[in-house]
């Protein structure tokens, strides 16, 4: 990415139209979403763009693969971000295909992996099961399929079985996923969301679209952060999010088309 390219919004439409062109091309669109940060509306605004996409007559599936900060239940595991794609998609989903791995522990996946394995549980989170899971939601050939990463972009995994550094990043470049940037709208946002798309650039992934969280209604220069962001990202703006009640009541703030998601 550079900031000084020609046209910034000459760059957004050209994603839209490579945006419609792959639509053409492809049966299934999947993209992975990421944020700023962690806590910034990746799952909500996931959400929104899945009711978007149901009321827009496209089936639709979701995936988190990895998740931190769960509910112990007899059925096991439980994460509320996959609960919540999982209830969000009109693909009939069993929690685990929706969230293969999971940890009871609210902290960085990659040390609550450690710390169970220091206690001879558990084992190296493996970027090929991620992969294995992704395949076998692939296969439900939905319309729209949706990953929620975890944190930012460059979230650690651990060392694999073999001794590899792995990053949830590697999945979504193995998988050549565009991406949804979710910029969690606060002051520093512009220096997260840039340097956010540097990486996932310089990583060789399209930003298909990026979403203005508005996660602090009264936060001063809103409008002027949101056109600097337009200015300076090489992507189309596809929702302004305000804050509401519940993802489906701002559904209708994203603009499927700009994602060449049509109605079915
Ligand atoms: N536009 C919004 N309006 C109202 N509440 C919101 C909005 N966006 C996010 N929230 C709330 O802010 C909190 C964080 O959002 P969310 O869980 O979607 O973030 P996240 O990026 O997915 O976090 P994590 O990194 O934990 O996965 C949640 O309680 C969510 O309901
Ligand atoms: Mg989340």
């Amino acid at each position: 990415m550079s900031l000084d390219s020609p046209s910034t919004n000459q760059s957004s439409l050209e994603q839209v139209s490579s945006n419609q062109r792959l639509l053409k091309e492809s049966k299934q669109h999947a993209y992975f979403v990421t944020g700023t940060d962690t806590e910034v509306g990746k799952t909500f605004v996931s959400c929104a763009l899945l009711a978007a996409c149901h009321d827009a007559g496209l089936s639709t599936a979701a995936y988190k693969p990895v998740s931190a900060g769960c509910d112990v239940t007899q059925a096991g595991l439980r994460n509320e971000d996959a609960l919540a794609l999982q209830q969000a998609s009109n693909t009939a989903l069993s929690y685990d295909e929706v969230n293969p791995i999971a940890f009871a522990e609210p902290i960085a996946p990659h040390l609550a992996c450690a710390k169970l394995m220091t206690k001879g549980q558990g084992a190296p989170i493996e970027l090929d099961a991620i992969t294995k899971g992704y395949a076998a939601l692939s296969e439900k050939k939905s319309d729209v399929l949706l990953v929620e990463g975890a944190g930012g972009w460059r979230l650690p995994l651990g060392q694999n079985s073999q001794g590899h550094e792995q990053f949830l990043s590697d999945f979504a470049v193995g998988q050549k996923l565009p991406v949804i940037l979710v910029v969690g709208m606060r002051l520093g946002c512009i220096n997260h969301a840039l340097l956010t798309a540097q990486a996932i650039e310089q990583d060789g992934l399209n930003i298909a679209g990026w979403v203005a969280n508005i996660l602090e209604p009264e936060m001063p220069f809103l409008d002027e952060n949101i056109q600097s962001l337009e200015h300076l990202l090489h992507a189309p703006l596809i929702a302004r999010v305000p804050r509401a009640p519940s993802p489906s009541a701002v559904k209708e703030c994203v603009n499927l088309s700009l994602l060449g998601l049509e109605k079915a």
